[in-house]
């Protein structure tokens, strides 16, 4: 909204102090609308720095909980509230929140009258909310009671958070006479990248669109394109790719290259190409550029050529992203050479909720558990490489060592599709940067490079059905913007190659015999000792190497189904085996031990994939808690009172 021309507001400021009551509405003068008494005001310029960024510049006093200036609403407990909200969530729905307490705590003001915020904003933020505070057993803080201090849209309200939601949807003209193709190979900030998806998926709606799959620490949606003939919705036996970009804030190659990836899809799919008509025809892809929004931002900062080593690389909690998920390697070596051991759908540890979990971090995991994933690649910078599982160590000093996964096979395969058509990565030429990778075709084992824990891929591997691999894109990670093109050039190739990759291997359903899908049948593969299960529609996918294959398909009460398949070398679509399985007579005999892999609770909430008969859900936050003794106060009441003289006793549940 364009602010008011100066007259007019003075006009304003001095109508609605001299005729206090009276609307000043700009019409002739004599003629005074009476508006509700409390809704004309005296507006004043906001100056509370916790609300400095709400979407609205005047306040007025009294506020609606009867503060009557600056200084009232400064030392409120209120106020004091929603000044630590950020962290006694740990981000969770923030900024969220914090605007939507700055609404009541500051009212809006505007031409001499109070606007209120919409109650729909507000009861859809305490649905999504309550759970957060519920983790911590603080009780929903009175004013932010959706029905007194909120309006309805008929009675004039105004979204408190139009700013959060604005900023991401505001359109950019494109240069006019501009091929279709169009792509701008320049870095792209936040707002930019938001909208460089979101007029994407406009363009391209019948086969994209944009979603969010959660926030980042400081309050950034993390933007999915989702790029499938029928966007939205998974379709039976379509696979389903994800590429993650930027995971490491300063590592940006990767960011760009998604961004670009996107056009050309949209592009290229409109512009009747047959191999990108055929992939979005047959794959549902995920794009995800960003995975460390906040961390991006502090490398920008700096600029590209500039940038350290290591600005920005972490999360705005100063976490590292790529070390932050569960460490299931360690359980599988643990349990390596015991009978029972498994590669695959290993439960999180208990205890891993007890540590810092990023926000960023838990959004990728519940990404990972409502999409039946197969194949990722997570794109870094620093080198030129292609590195796959695992990537922590074996060793027991954990030195360096190749520790290779049960998949050994598939992923070279998977690392070569990209690593081959890599202009760059198969130079022989003394135009390479990093590590000498190249005799080893630029591909390698991680913990054969170095060791690390709490990585990405490792967890993809150990918890779901999902391959993912690590792509170093060039040696320079935040590169200047000259060389963007040559990147793409140098990266476009594998991105797709590796993406078709998907439809290497076997797919199928598994049925009873009357059709019904089975979901959660275990695909098992001889001599692989890592089994795939079916999505909730019975289709799985798994992917493997060329060669003969004894595959097996058994689910609870059903008698094993044995195939074998033989995959050519040169195969270019995923083979279909379907597996039709009989019951067995039914009785807990039949069930097979060890099925139930889940944990014992599913913290990240939602329907599992992974294994039925999921137990109540306690939140991860919950386990942090200390145990109360009888009467005693939650933890963050120390926290609270020590910051201020005031005893909010509103927040407590007891
Ligand atoms: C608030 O004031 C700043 C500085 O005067 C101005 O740039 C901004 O546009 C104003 N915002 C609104 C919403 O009026
Ligand atoms: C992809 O699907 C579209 C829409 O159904 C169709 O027009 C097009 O011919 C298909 N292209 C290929 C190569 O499969
Ligand atoms: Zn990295």
């Amino acid at each position: 909204m364009p602010p008011p021309p100066p007259l007019l507001l003075l006009a304003v400021l001095v109508a609605a102090a001299a005729r206090p009551g009276c609307e000043f509405d700009g019409s002739l003068a004599g003629e005074c609308h009476r508006p509700p008494a409390a809704d004309s005001a005296t507006c004043v310029d906001l100056q509370l720095r916790t609300c400095s960024d709400a979407a609205y510049n005047h306040t007025t006093f009294p506020t609606p909980l009867q503060h009557r200036s600056r200084e009232a609403v400064e030392t409120s407990s209120e106020y004091i509230l929603l000044s630590v909200l950020h962290q006694l969530l740990e981000g969770q729905c923030n900024p969220d929140l914090r605007l939507l307490g700055c609404a009541v705590l500051a009212p809006r003001c505007e031409g001499g009258r109070v606007r209120r915020p919409c109650r729909h904003v507000c009861e859809g933020l305490r649905e999504a909310c309550q759970p957060a505070f519920d983790a911590i057993d603080m009780a929903w803080p009175y004013f932010l009671d959706c029905h007194r201090y909120f309006k309805r849209e008929d009675e004039g309200c105004y979204d408190p958070l139009e700013k959060l939601r604005g900023g991401l949807e505001a359109d950019e003209v494109l240069p006019s006479g501009l091929p279709p193709t169009f792509i701008r190979f320049s870095h792209h900030s936040y707002a930019q990248m938001a909208r460089v998806l979101r007029r994407t998926a406009a363009r391209c709606a019948h086969v994209a669109r944009t979603y969010s799959i959660g926030r980042s620490f400081d309050g950034r949606d993390l933007l999915v394109i989702e790029f499938s003939s029928r966007p939205g919705q998974h379709e039976l036996m379509e696979p389903e790719v994800k590429l993650i970009g930027n995971i490491h804030g300063n590592e940006v190659a990767g960011r760009e290259m998604l961004i670009y990836l996107t056009q050309y899809l949209c592009s290229e799919y409109l512009l009747g190409n047959p191999r990108i008509q055929r992939l979005l025809n047959t794959t549902r892809i995920h794009l995800l550029p960003s995975m460390n929004p906040d961390g991006y931002e502090v490398a920008a900062a700096e600029g590209a050529g500039y940038n350290g080593w290591t600005s920005g690389r972490q999360n705005a909690q100063n976490l590292d992203l790529n070390r932050n998920f569960p460490d299931l390697t360690s359980e599988y070596y643990r349990l390596a050479g015991t009978r029972s051991v498994r590669s695959d759908h290993i439960p999180i540890p208990e205890h891993y909720w007890w540590g810092k979990v990023a926000p960023e971090t838990k959004a990728i995991m519940k990404w990972m558990q409502t999409i039946p994933f197969v194949l990722s690649a997570s794109l870094h910078g620093g080198d030129l490489v292609v590195s796959y599982p695992f990537d922590f160590s074996k060793h027991p000093q954990e030195e360096k060592m190749f520790s290779p996964t049960p998949d050994e096979k598939t992923f070279k395969l998977l690392s070569r599709a990209y690593a081959e058509v890599h202009p760059m990565m198969m130079d022989r030429s003394e135009n390479r940067c990093g590590g000498n990778f190249l005799k080893r075709g630029s591909i390698i084992n991680g913990a054969d490079w170095y060791s690390f824990t709490g990585g990405m891929s490792d967890f993809n591997y150990l918890h779901t059905n999902c391959f993912e691999i690590t792509v170093e894109l060039g040696c320079v990670k935040f590169p200047p913007e000259e060389a963007l093109y040559t990147i793409w050039q140098h990266n476009k190739e594998s991105l797709l190659n590796f993406v078709e990759t998907v439809h290497r291997g076997i797919k199928g359903v598994v049925m009873d015999k009357y059709g019904k899908p089975v979901k959660n049948a275990r695909i098992l593969v001889k001599g692989i000792r890592h089994d795939i299960t079916t999505a909730p529609d019975g289709d799985y996918w798994r992917l493997l190497p060329p060669g003969t294959h004894i595959v097996i398909a058994q689910a609870p009460g059903y008698a094993r189904l044995i195939k074998k398949v033989i995959i050519p070398a040169r195969m270019k679509r995923a083979g279909r085996v379907d597996f039709i399985l009989q019951p067995l007579g039914v009785g807990p005999k039949n069930f097979l031990p060890g099925l139930r892999r889940t944990g014992p609770h599913d913290p990240l909430g939602g329907a599992s994939p992974l294994g039925e008969g999921t137990e109540p859900n306690p939140d991860p936050l919950r386990a942090r808690r200390q145990p109360s003794a009888g009467g005693s106060k939650p933890w963050w009441w120390s926290y609270f009172t020590s910051l201020s003289a005031h005893r909010p006793r509103w927040l407590l549940k007891y």
